[in-house]
């Protein structure tokens, strides 16, 4: 409120020389008072002699006082005009300070929301410290010293480092989709789809139904397109057969760094209409994303009912008779939670490369039971206890060991992994895969599009009775022909 005073000071400044010089004159004034009137007493009768004697005629009375009249009636308007401008100048200030009245009545609420904004911030930096603190002094104490490459404890003792390891803190506001699973830390409800397919369709005419998942890297134009040709056209057989009903089939991709390889993307889409696309970065490391991406796009899309969801990578090929057979032999509407797929072996964590892990991401020496994931069977009721898993479980970058060996615990599914020589996924299949091999397992590694293309002759050859499965006998030296038609028993172990 500075302002309010600056009006009068200019004022005294202006009215200063006035009041100067109205003491001026009085000085003055009263020293010739005193010089004419005072001393020479004497003279006083002589002084109103010669007022008397001219004294002005009543014209000129008339005259002065006219004059006098105007100078006033002058003096008068000058007054008005004043006291116009002092009005202005009064209801300016009015107005001023009413202004200045909010504006610092905004301030004091601006200042007052920043400063719970701040203490918002300052309470989180302080949990994050705290959680680091605690990794300090509790974990990276006792990983170090304790357990490093000692056996691995369990998805609690995971979740329960990784958090405190990264600072992670619980989401607010976010749904948990199963309460009891703990506080949620990723968000994977949220995800964007540039590229859909229509939702889950009810397939009827037929008891069982699968979604076919091909995790495909944005720029692998070449697996698609092959690929489209190949199994795929199986699917509508088995559909055809009563045997399979395809409640849906995409190519899961994220988005490329180049634009143009987008635009490519998008005619490729609008060509086949079998893309998913998510809105992130196509990367090797963010592969759990991408799978916590197509979980929720299929709870999101009334997927979640489908009897199995089979999970593939754009170089592997299906066996989709095999694939059909096996959906049929298993049990509708099973209460037990249990993903179909091919033990990972005894692996231990590498400490470098594309697959390591460090110490400090892993301070263990071994691994939980995992499947290899380029091929893995999800029936319908595991995608939802899946997603609240993701949701509640640091993302670890390699994907398979993430979902299949951590993920897993805190949904309570189990893991059946093949044996005896079935499988649902192998590698290591020759150029030309033997038909024994191939009549025995859902799907198998490529390594090229001839591999691929070569996978899809063999089968069509060896289910057309064109070429046979021959196994010799045990001692007796004698063979055995395999009749293509008999269904296989698929082994599994917990
Ligand atoms: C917490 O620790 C992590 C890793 O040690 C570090 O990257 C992060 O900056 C730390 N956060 C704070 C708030 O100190
Ligand atoms: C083990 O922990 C103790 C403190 O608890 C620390 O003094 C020591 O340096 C640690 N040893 C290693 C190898 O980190
Ligand atoms: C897709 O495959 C067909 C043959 O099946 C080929 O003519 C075409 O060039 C391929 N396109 C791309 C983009 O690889
Ligand atoms: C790519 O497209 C986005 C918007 O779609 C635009 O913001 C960006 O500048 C483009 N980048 C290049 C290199 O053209
Ligand atoms: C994906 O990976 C990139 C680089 O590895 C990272 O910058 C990004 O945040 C990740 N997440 C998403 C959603 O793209
Ligand atoms: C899911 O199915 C229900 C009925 O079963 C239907 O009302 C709903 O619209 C469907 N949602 C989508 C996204 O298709
Ligand atoms: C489900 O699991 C229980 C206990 O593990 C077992 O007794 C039961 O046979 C299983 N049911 C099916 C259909 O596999
Ligand atoms: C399956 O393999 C196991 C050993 O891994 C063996 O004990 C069992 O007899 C085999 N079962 C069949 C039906 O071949
Ligand atoms: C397959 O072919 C063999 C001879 O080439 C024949 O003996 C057999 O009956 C055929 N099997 C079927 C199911 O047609
Ligand atoms: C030879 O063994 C196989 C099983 O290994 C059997 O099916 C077949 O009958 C045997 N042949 C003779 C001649 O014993
Ligand atoms: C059995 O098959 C092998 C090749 O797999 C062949 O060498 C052998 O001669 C066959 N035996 C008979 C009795 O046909």
């Amino acid at each position: 409120m500075k302002e309010n005073c600056a009006p009068s000071v200019v004022n005294l400044r202006t009215r200063f020389p006035i009041v100067f010089w109205i003491l001026l004159l009085l000085v003055v004034g009263s020293f010739i008072y005193f010089i004419y009137f005072v001393q020479p007493s004497g003279e006083f009768h002589n002084q109103q002699q010669i007022e008397l004697r001219s004294m002005p005629t009543l014209d000129e009375r008339i005259n002065i006082l006219i004059e006098e009249k105007q100078f006033l009636e002058e003096k008068m308007k000058a007054y008005e005009e004043e006291k116009k401008n002092v009005a202005k100048l009064i209801e300016n200030e009015r107005q001023f300070s009413l202004t200045m009245n909010e504006k610092i009545k905004w301030l004091e609420k601006v200042i007052e929301n920043s400063e719970e904004q701040l203490l918002r911030r300052l309470e989180k930096e302080i949990k994050i410290l705290e959680a680091n603190a605690t990794i300090h002094r509790d974990f990276f104490d006792y990983v170090f010293n304790v357990s490093r490459d000692t056996a691995y404890l369990g998805v609690e003792y995971y979740t329960r480092y990784t958090v405190a390891r990264k600072g992670m803190l619980p989401l607010d506001g976010m749904e948990p989709l199963r309460p009891e699973f703990g506080p949620v830390i990723n968000d994977v409800l949220s995800f964007q789809y540039p590229l859909t397919i229509p939702p889950c369709q009810d397939v009827t005419g037929v008891d069982r139904t699968v979604f076919l998942a091909v995790i495909s890297g944005a720029g692998n134009f070449e697996r698609r397109n092959v690929t489209r040709h190949l199994w795929p056209k199986h699917l509508k057989a088995e559909q055809d057969k009563g045997l399979l009903g395809v409640a849906g089939f995409a190519f899961i991709l994220g988005k490329p760094d180049k634009n143009e390889t987008q635009k490519l993307i998008e005619e490729e889409s609008q060509m086949y209409g079998d893309i998913i696309q998510i809105e992130m970065v196509d990367t090797y490391r963010n592969l759990s994303l991408k799978v916590a991406a197509l979980f929720n796009w299929l709870h999101t899309r009334n997927c979640s009912k489908v009897d199995f969801l089979f999970k593939v990578d754009d170089d592997v090929y299906v066996n989709v008779r095999n694939l059909a057979h096996f959906v049929q032999s298993q049990p509708r509407h099973d209460v037990n939670l249990t993903i179909f797929g091919n033990s990972a072996g005894n692996l231990w964590p590498a400490r470098g490369g594309k697959w390591g892990l460090t110490y400090e991401e892993w301070p263990w020496g071994d691994f939980p039971r995992y499947f290899f994931g380029p091929g893995v069977l999800f029936p319908g009721n595991t995608i939802v206890p899946m997603l609240a898993s993701f949701q509640t479980t640091p993302m670890l970058h390699i994907d398979d060991l993430y979902y299949s060996g951590i993920c897993v615990e805190r949904a309570g599914i189990k893991i059946s992994y093949s044996t005896n020589s079935t499988g649902v996924f192998k590698m290591g299949f020759p150029e030309f895969p033997d038909p024994c091999d191939v009549r025995l397992v859902i799907s198998w590694l490529t390594v090229s599009s001839n591999h691929k293309s070569n996978s899809l002759v063999v089968t069509e050859d060896f289910y057309n009775n064109r070429t046979r499965c021959v196994v010799a006998g045990a001692n007796n030296g004698t063979n055995t022909t395999i009749d293509y038609t008999e269904p296989v028993h698929f082994y599994f172990l917990q």
